[in-house]
């Protein structure tokens, strides 16, 4: 079987799912991260070329905001009258997928944006490589929950009491914690054996100080996984 490189499989993911779900007249959530990015300049391209009309954008995150700039897509507020909150379809990537189809989200930091637009979406399609499907979540790729500062230590002890491995995020070119696009902290969960991640993505919530928490337990999603020979079954 012909291994086809990384970065293109991502496209391929990208594309086929940009390709299958848009429709012009659509408001579109954007994901983020290094797959999700590829859906951007797609609809990007398919607008350009005619195919698509009247498509209305909101970004996920600051990195989603400047791919969507960078191809000539303005980016709207959920309460702007052309979303007015809700969303047609979101696209974005995930860290791990399990076996019933809930998942993992926030490796890039934007698992709350992320999740207020999943929530508020008529469809979510998640475009992922073969190698994020995974028996069980939060045993190999961390779980994050993004904090509000004031509480980083407090959650932290609260966490490690039900026996999970905790790692405050660190920044990159900076010293100390990654600040989230909402002025947070995250703190990086692998649990050690599997858990009832429906149950811990209500329960986690309730620490106070916790703001969301990257377990996607509560909808259905049309994923796009793309096989290693570059072949991706559509939803
Ligand atoms: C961003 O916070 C994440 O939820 C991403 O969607 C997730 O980390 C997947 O990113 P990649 O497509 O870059 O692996």
């Amino acid at each position: 079987m012909e291994q086809v490189k990384a970065q293109d499989l991502k496209r391929i993911a990208g594309i086929a799912a940009a390709d299958a779900t848009v429709e012009s007249g659509m408001r579109i959530g954007m994901g983020t991260g290094s797959t999700a990015r590829f859906a951007i300049h797609r609809i990007a391209e398919r607008i350009a070329a005619g195919e698509l009309t009247g498509i209305a954008v909101v970004a996920s995150s600051s990195q989603a905001a400047e791919e969507c700039y960078a191809v000539g897509l303005s980016v709207l507020a959920l309460e702007d009258p052309r979303i007015g909150g809700e969303l047609d379809l979101v696209i974005d990537g995930a860290d791990e997928v399990d076996t019933a189809g809930r998942v993992t989200k926030g490796g890039g930091a934007a698992l709350l944006r992320e999740k207020v637009m999943a929530y508020a979406a008529s469809q979510v399609a998640i475009v992922v490589t073969r190698d994020k499907h995974v028996p069980d979540l939060g045993l190999t790729f961390p779980v994050p929950v993004e904090v509000v500062p004031f509480a980083a230590y407090t959650v932290r002890v609260a966490l490690e009491r039900y026996g999970f491995s905790v790692t405050t995020r660190t920044g990159s070119g900076k010293m100390g914690p990654l600040v989230t696009d909402n002025g947070n902290v995250i703190l990086d969960v692998v649990f050690g054996e599997p858990q009832d991640v429906a149950l811990l993505e209500s329960e986690l919530v309730e620490i106070p100080g916790v703001v969301e928490v990257g377990l996607f337990t509560r909808r259905t999603f049309d994923f796009f996984t793309v096989e290693p020979d570059g072949s991706v079954a559509l939803p």
